[in-house]
């Protein structure tokens, strides 16, 4: 205040940075705290024994309508220069179905960004549907609302050492839109596509309402969605970023765990006794809303014990 804009530029201390003088890491942090909010392609592909393979990248966007181009950027890894499976398949099966990612699916995305070993189908590890595309080999993900399907035209390495992009040129050759995301004139509406996108360090802005944290997957490697006990994935209260949640926790809580909860827990003491389902399900809901995804495990798996099948909520 009282400032005009000159004297304010004059307060304000820098730091001035010389890239090639700064660890990549480090490099790598302020460049993705600096551009941002960006879009995220949720990418598929699949390698030549026709294993699927599914992971998000926020080196993304749109560059030409005629022809159809978008363009993401697998990168080589920073910590041990390997390079990433998506990079491998498109290097060899030239196509990708990029999928956009809503609020409700941003779980199961983040979950399919663990390192799960190169066989491992990250549809199944995320409990995302696979559905067959018309005329790429990838599959696309049922869930997503936008999926385009593309050739790959080129793919353009930008250096050779760890933190090297590589672009992936990707032509849309054909492109689905749920019809609930769709105004009276037929385009997309931009408060029903309900997007997310990735900002610095854990955040991500929610295109329609604000910034939100998903804390990085383990690098213990999530037990996967495809793990949680039918007995729990089928209960209908769970969402899909319930789901993703469940199956980002390196194991299932032992049973002397889930004894020790009990008898450090007076209110739920007294609910195990009434074998009361419903006080479960409802606290089993606080806890998801509260990021508590351990206590959320044991008192599903309580419900799990005292009522065997619970199908019915
Ligand atoms: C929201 C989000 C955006 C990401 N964006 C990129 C990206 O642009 N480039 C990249 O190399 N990795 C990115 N990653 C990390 C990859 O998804 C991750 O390395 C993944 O395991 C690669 O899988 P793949 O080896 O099966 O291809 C991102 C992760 C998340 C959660």
């Amino acid at each position: 205040m009282g400032h005009n804009l000159y004297t304010f530029v004059m307060m304000q201390k820098a730091i001035s940075l010389i890239p090639s003088e700064i660890p990549t890491g480090k490099l790598h942090a302020y460049l993705l705290g600096a551009v941002g909010p960006r879009p995220i392609a949720f990418a598929s592909t699949i390698d030549e024994q026709g294993i699927p393979n599914l992971s998000p990248f926020s080196f993304f966007n749109v560059f030409s309508a005629n022809p159809p181009i978008l363009i993401f950027s697998p990168a080589r890894r920073v910590r041990d220069n390997t390079t990433k499976h998506t990079l491998d398949n498109v290097l060899k099966i030239k196509e990708v179905v990029i999928n956009i990612v809503n609020y409700e699916l941003v779980q199961q995305m983040s979950l399919t960004s663990t390192e799960y070993g190169e066989k491992e189908n990250e549809f199944k590890k995320a409990g995302l549907t696979m559905l067959e595309s018309d005329l790429v080999r990838p599959y696309r993900v049922a869930e997503s609302p936008v999926q385009f399907e593309c050739k790959v035209t080129k793919v353009e390495p930008l250096g050779e050492e760890g933190g090297a992009g590589n672009l992936v040129f990707s032509e849309v050759v054909k492109m689905h839109f749920y019809e609930s995301i769709l105004d009276e004139n037929g385009l997309i509406d931009q408060f029903k596509i309900d997007q997310v996108a990735r900002m610095g360090g854990n955040w991500y802005s929610r295109a329609n309402k604000g910034m939100f944290e998903v804390p990085k997957p383990l690098s213990a490697i999530g037990i996967g969605v495809d793990n949680i006990p039918k007995e729990i994935r089928s209960l209908k209260m769970l969402t899909g970023n319930d789901l993703g949640l469940l199956g980002n926790v390196d194991r299932i809580p032992d049973k002397n765990e889930i004894e020790e909860f009990i008898a450090s827990n007076d209110q739920i003491r007294s609910i195990v006794k009434n074998k009361d389902t419903t006080e479960l399900l409802k606290i089993t809901r606080e806890y998801l809303d509260n990021n508590k995804i351990l206590s959320a495990w044991k008192v599903l798996l309580i419900n799990i014990e005292i009522n065997g099948n619970t199908r019915k909520n």
